[in-house]
């Protein structure tokens, strides 16, 4: 959470920084702000609110300079206001922080801060501790107060005495580094960096970086200098943007097919999977007793999605626990329980700090990443990364699809390593897994359709979406974008357990969204879909095209589905969900790609 930008060099750090703000803004967009340290004088321009408003006042305000942090914030200490907002300043020292300093009252009372702080942020507090250790060596400034803090941190500091010069040091929390043609840049994200190279290097914790026009250096907290371990990115620069689409989601959505396939066909050699690129070893796959997923969110869908998978195929146990409880439960993981992380960030801190737990208790680990070099993938022992490519909508899509396309593969190889499958059958599921991205493809043709469909829940205060086993999972991470982009209120609920309470809620008022998509749980699906009906519910229904329904039932909104193998309907049915939320929103004119109180990589507990 919270948007870092810093740059020293030649260019308009000012113009720079905004660019920057506004690609990361994704990561917290209650308030915006900027520094500019410029002859020995900083300048801070902030508010709160979007960074459109923030260059507003800075075409107002117009500051100059050529090294300057910048910051979006997802407020978590002190509510959204001017004065919260980043950067913050004490005495000579300016900065900006993404985390949280869990002793920031303690800090407050035993420097004597009371009465002094312009803000009620735990970030103004590390800047007050900074000025009492500062004497003209940010080194050891930096060093001193680093040993006082408790918590999570990213800091980008500027010293008014120490021109053209930005330091960083981190705990957890992302930073990542890079040299310009004209200058030096740090950042929260590759994003931001990726317009100006694509080499650069993750900070490592308890580090100090220091940016200067011509080049960074690196120190560790006993003053030696450290090794950069230099990366080049390999996302395609050219899918940055929205191409033309009114919203990143939208693009994200239809981006699917491709991103499906390339995250796939490497790993497929001679119509088999194959994870010798990521060096899995089978061993792994086939020694272990039971499996943990631990995700958040959306990511934690997809991980249910590949419990169905495994469980059915491999007939092993697969917990799926959400990583934000994790801890709480006295979890039970050991060296026969593999663990899977997966995350589209990479750093979730809940998935992040349940992995680290998992790893100390001698599980072995496989995470599904995105972000390539993420917190999440270096503390895995093995990390297969899909190739999404940048997500940038906060409400996840493409990074959802492709992480269940890497569960079919795990699914297929899990089940070749056990001797479960012989190669035929192997083959024959990955066949099913290479019509994907066409079937999509199909689905994605008739999104007109789908946004007609979506006129049924458009007014709607209340939305229930039901079905059985692994409908219920697709209707999970359906109901939740629908809640997160659109604002209502909408529950998914295995259709099963409706009667046992929560049919009680359903009225004409209420709609429904049904998914029948396994051959297994049709009659008992459709069984439960009469019962809403009968409650005067409206079902929009999405369904095989290969079944025929009754002809003297009501089914005034049905979706047909192409026809996959069961376990594949899952792809299908949740690109027309996600088009469903999409034109949801959009028809009510929301903000689409920033739904309120939300922020697209969740680096808090
Ligand atoms: O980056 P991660 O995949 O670890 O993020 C997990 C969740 O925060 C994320 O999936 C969230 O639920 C999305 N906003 C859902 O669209």
């Amino acid at each position: 959470m919270c948007g870092i930008i810093g740059y020293t060099g030649k260019g308009d750090a000012p113009g720079i920084m905004l660019d920057a703000l506004e690609l990361l803004e994704y990561r917290g967009y209650d308030s915006a702000g900027i520094a500019l340290l410029n002859e020995g004088k900083t300048q801070i321009v902030k508010c709160a609110g979007r960074v459109k408003d923030l260059r507003t006042l800075c075409a107002e305000g117009k500051p100059v300079g050529h090294c300057g942090i910048g910051h979006t914030r997802w407020a978590t200490h002190g509510g959204v206001c001017d004065e919260n907002a980043h950067p913050h300043r004490f005495g000579n020292v300016t900065l900006i922080h993404n985390g949280i300093i869990e002793n920031y009252r303690e800090l407050i009372d035993k420097y004597h801060l009371e009465g002094q702080l312009a803000s009620e942020t735990d970030s103004e507090v590390v800047a007050a501790v900074l000025q009492h250790f500062y004497q003209g060596d940010p080194y050891s400034a930096i060093r001193r107060t680093v040993l006082k803090l408790k918590g999570t941190f990213a800091l980008a500091i500027m010293f008014d005495d120490q021109p053209d010069q930005i330091f960083a040091v981190r705990n957890v929390s992302p930073i990542v580094a890079a040299v310009t043609g004209d200058g030096a840049i740090l950042s929260s994200d590759v994003a931001a960096i990726v317009p100006f190279t694509s080499d650069y290097f993750v900070m490592p914790e308890f580090h100090v970086v220091c940016l200067k026009p011509d080049g960074v250096e690196m120190f560790d907290l006993s003053g030696d200098k450290a090794e950069i371990e230099w990366q080049k990115v390999d996302w395609d620069v050219s899918r940055s943007g929205k191409a033309g689409y009114p919203f990143y989601m939208e693009k994200e959505i239809m981006e699917q097919p491709e991103v499906i396939r390339e995250t796939i066909l490497p790993r497929i050699k001679d119509g088999m999977p194959d994870f010798s690129e990521e060096g899995i070893p089978d061993h792994m796959l086939a020694d272990c007793k039971r499996i943990c997923v631990i995700a958040c969110g959306t990511a934690m869908h997809a991980g249910l999605v590949g419990k169905s998978l495994i469980q059915a195929m491999i007939g092993i146990h697969v917990d799926v626990v959400m990583a934000s409880e994790f801890m709480y439960n006295d979890p039970v993981v050991d060296k026969n329980t593999l663990v899977i992380a997966i995350s589209q960030s990479g750093e979730t801190i809940d998935t992040l700090e349940a992995l680290k737990f998992a790893r100390k208790c001698g599980s072995p680990s496989i995470s599904i990443v995105n972000v390539k070099g993420a917190s999440i993938a270096r503390a895995s022992e093995h990390v297969i990364y899909t190739c999404a490519g940048p997500e940038i909508a906060v409400a996840s899509t493409k990074a959802y699809t492709t992480q269940l396309a890497v569960l079919y593969l795990i699914t297929a190889r899990m089940a070749m390593a056990r001797g479960i499958w012989q190669e035929q059958q192997t083959r024959a599921y990955i066949n099913e897994l290479l019509r994907v991205p066409e079937v999509l493809e199909r689905v994605l043709s008739t999104k007109e359709e789908i946004h007609r469909l979506a006129d049924a829940v458009l007014n709607a205060h209340d939305v229930f979406m039901i079905g059985r086993g692994l409908d219920y999972s697709i209707l999970l991470e359906g109901s939740l974008k629908l809640k997160e982009v659109s604002y209502i209120h909408s529950e998914a609920y295995a259709s099963g357990e409706l009667k046992h309470g929560t049919i009680a809620l359903i009225t004409e008022d209420t709609p429904v969204i049904a998914v029948v998509t396994q051959e297994k749980l049709k009659s008992k699906e459709l069984s439960n879909i009469r019962e809403v009906q009968s409650r005067g519910a409206r079902v929009v229904l999405l369904i095989k095209e290969s079944e025929t329904l009754d002809e003297g039932e009501q089914w005034s909104c049905v979706y047909r589905l192409p026809k996959m193998d069961d376990p594949f309907m899952v792809m299908p049915a949740s690109v027309v969900l996600q088009l469903i939320a999409y034109y949801v929103s959009l028809d009510k004119g929301l903000d689409v790609d920033k739904p309120r109180n939300l922020a697209k990589v969740v680096t808090v507990e």
